[in-house]
C-alpha cells in the first residue's frame, strides 16, 4: 500500500515485464488491458514495462493490440487518450503457443528475453493465470521446469492466479501444495476482487482511522451484523461453470468472507501484509464450525424459478439457463449464520447472504446496533427508538449512511429516523477503475496485503465444508424455491426471524 516517492505521491511501480497466460480470453480484455491502461495514464508503469500476451490463436503483436484498442475505445468507463494507448500499446507483445506444449515455454522465454531486453526491463517477471483455473498447476509447472519461476540475480518471478482457489477443503490443500512446490508463498498473489474494491478497503480506513467507530465495535454495542451480496443477474453463460459451483462455493468461502474478515479482525500494527493477513486469519479460525445439525437450521439455499424483474424483465428459472441441467439441484441462493468465538464478537451473530436473480444488484454490510434503555420516553409519545443502524455500501452508489433517532420538530418530544449519507462520489468524484488496477500495481511492488494466503484460501473452505457435506448428502426438495426478481427462499427470512431480527430491506 505504500510505495510512496519523497513528495508523499504513489511512484512508478519497479521495471518489469508481464506475462499474461490466457491473453486472448475475456479477462485480459475487460480487465487487464484496461487496469493496466489506468494506471499508465496515473503515471503508475514505468517506461521500462512490457507485457507478453501469451494464448494459442495465431496473432501478430498488431493484431494483438488492435483488440484492446477497440476495446478501450468501446469502454465507456473510460476516456480514450491516444498518447497513453500509444505508450502502452508500444509494450504490448504476443506470443503464440498451447499452454501444455514445453515447447511453447522455450519460445515465451525467447520473447521474454527479448523484450526486458527492449524495453530495459531485465529480470522482473510477473505471470498473470488468466486461464480456467484447471490449468494453472500445469502451466506453473512448466514454467519452473524451464527455470522461468527461478528467482535470481536480484531479480523477482510473481505470479497472480484468480479464484476458484480449488472447489473444496482438500482440492484447496491439494492446490496450494503443488503451487508450492515450485514457488514460494511470497511468490503467489492470490486474488480475490472484492479486495481489489475501494470501499472493502476503506472498511480498515472506517475502523481504524476514527476514533468514534473502534470503542463501540464490539459485542456491547453491536447486535447482529448483515453481509449481502445480491446480484440482479443469472448465470448468463457461465451455466457450466455455475452448475459445479453453485451460490455457495462460488461466493462465500471467497468474497463474503474477505467482508466479515475486514469488519470483524482486530487492527493489525501495520499494513504489512503480514501483519493485515494474520489478523483476518486470526478471525477466521474464531468463526465456529457449524455442526452437521447447525446446517439444517443455520444455512439456507434456494434457487430461482421464472420471475419478473424489478425493471420488468421477464427471465426464465435458472434450470432454463443455457448450460444448465432441467433438473439441476444446484443453488443460486445461500445465506450462512456464523458465530464468531473471540471477546470481541461474543453472541453477535453474522449472516451472510448472497444470490442470483434477486431484486437488486447490491453488496452491503449492516452493522446493527443495540436498543438504549427506554425508561426516559416512558412519559412521551414515543411508542418505540429505533436502534442505530450504520451501512457500508460496497457497491454500486459506493458509501457509508448512519440512521439515528432525531426529535421531530414541535412542543412535544417525537422521534423520527433520519440518515446521515456519505456518498464516495461527492467527495472524490468517480474514477474509472476495474478493481484490479492497485492489485496489479501492488504484485508489481511485491505487497501481498490485498491478496489472500494460503491459509486464508484453506480457512474460507474449512468453514463452509459441513455445509457442502450436508447439502450434498441431502439434496433438496424444494427446489425451485424462490422467483427470479424476489429476495430469496423464505427460509432466509427465517433464519433471522428465529433470533428476532430481519433482513435490511433493500430497494
Ligand atoms: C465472481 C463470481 O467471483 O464474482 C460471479 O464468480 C459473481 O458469479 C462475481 O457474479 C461478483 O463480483 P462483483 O464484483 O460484480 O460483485
Amino acid at each position: 500500500m505504500q510505495h510512496l516517492d519523497e513528495n508523499g505521491k504513489a511512484r512508478p511501480a519497479p521495471p518489469c515485464v508481464m506475462v499474461i497466460f490466457g491473453a486472448g480470453g475475456d479477462l485480459t480484455r475487460r480487465k487487464l488491458i484496461p487496469s493496466l491502461y489506468h494506471l499508465m495514464r496515473e503515471g503508475l508503469l514505468p517506461d521500462e514495462f512490457a507485457v507478453v500476451g501469451v494464448d494459442r490463436l495465431e496473432i501478430s503483436d498488431e493484431d494483438f493490440r488492435a483488440r484492446f484498442e477497440q476495446t478501450l475505445r468501446e469502454y465507456r468507463a473510460t476516456e480514450f487518450e491516444d498518447a497513453v494507448w500509444q505508450r502502452l500499446a508500444e509494450r504490448l507483445h504476443y506470443s503464440q503457443g498451447d499452454f501444455k506444449d514445453p515447447q511453447a515455454y522455450r519460445q515465451l522465454q525467447q520473447r521474454m528475453a527479448h523484450c526486458a531486453e527492449v524495453h530495459r526491463a531485465p529480470g522482473n517477471y510477473l505471470f498473470y493465470m488468466a486461464t480456467p483455473p484447471s490449468l494453472f498447476s500445469e502451466i506453473i509447472r512448466l514454467l519452473a521446469e524451464a527455470e522461468l519461476t527461478l528467482e535470481q540475480d536480484k531479480g523477482w518471478r510473481r505470479v497472480i492466479i484468480e479464484k476458484p482457489f480449488g472447489k473444496d477443503l482438500d482440492s484447496a490443500i491439494a492446490l496450494n501444495r503443488q503451487l508450492h512446490q515450485y514457488l514460494t508463498e511470497s511468490q503467489i498473489f492470490r486474488i480475490d476482487h472484492y479486495l481489489g474494491k475501494e470501499t472493502v478497503q476503506n472498511i480498515m480506513a472506517f475502523r481504524f482511522a476514527n476514533g468514534f467507530t473502534e470503542p463501540t465495535w464490539n459485542h456491547q454495542f453491536i447486535e447482529h451484523v448483515q453481509i449481502t451480496v445480491a446480484e440482479s443477474v443469472g448465470v448468463e453463460h457461465r451455466g457450466t461453470y455455475y452448475e459445479e459451483a453453485g451460490a455457495l462455493r462460488d461466493m462465500i468461502p471467497n468474497h463474503l468472507l474477505v467482508l466479515l474478515g475486514f469488519v470483524a479482525m482486530e487492527p493489525p500494527n501495520s499494513f504489512d501484509a503480514y501483519a493485515v493477513r494474520d489478523e483476518v486469519n486470526k478471525v477466521m479460525r474464531a468463526v465456529q464450525p457449524l455442526s452437521p445439525e447447525d446446517v439444517l437450521t443455520h444455512a439456507v439455499r434456494g434457487q430461482y424459478a421464472e420471475g419478473v424483474m424489478p425493471n420488468g424483465e421477464k427471465v426464465p428459472a435458472y434450470r432454463g439457463s443455457p448450460g444448465v441441467d432441467p433438473q439441476s439441484r444446484t443453488e443460486t441462493y445461500a445465506a450462512i449464520r456464523f458465530m464468531i468465538d473471540n471477546w470481541r464478537w461474543a453472541d453477535v451473530p453474522f449472516y451472510l447472504r448472497t444470490g442470483k436473480r434477486l431484486g437488486g444488484q447490491y453488496s452491503e454490510i449492516v452493522i446493527q446496533y443495540r436498543h438504549v434503555p427506554f425508561r426516559l420516553f416512558r412519559d412521551t409519545p414515543v411508542e418505540q427508538v429505533h436502534a442505530n443502524q450504520l451501512v457500508i455500501r460496497v457497491q454500486p452508489d459506493e458509501g457509508i449512511q448512519l440512521s439515528f433517532s432525531a426529535k421531530i420538530p414541535g412542543p412535544t418530544m417525537r422521534l423520527g429516523t433520519v440518515n446521515m449519507d456519505f456518498c464516495y462520489n461527492d467527495y472524490f468524484g468517480n474514477a474509472p477503475t476495474t478493481g484490479y488496477e492497485t492489485l496489479i500495481y501492488d504484485a508489481m511492488n511485491g505487497d501481498a496485503t490485498l491478496f489472500k494466503h494460503a491459509d486464508t484460501v484453506e480457512a474460507g473452505w474449512e468453514l463452509v465444508a459441513p455445509v457442502l457435506d450436508v447439502w450434498s448428502a441431502l439434496p433438496p426438495r424444494d427446489f425451485p424455491n424462490y422467483r427470479a426478481g424476489s429476495w430469496g427462499p423464505a427460509a432466509a427470512g427465517e433464519l433471522l426471524r428465529r433470533d428476532g431480527y430481519r433482513w435490511r430491506h433493500i430497494l
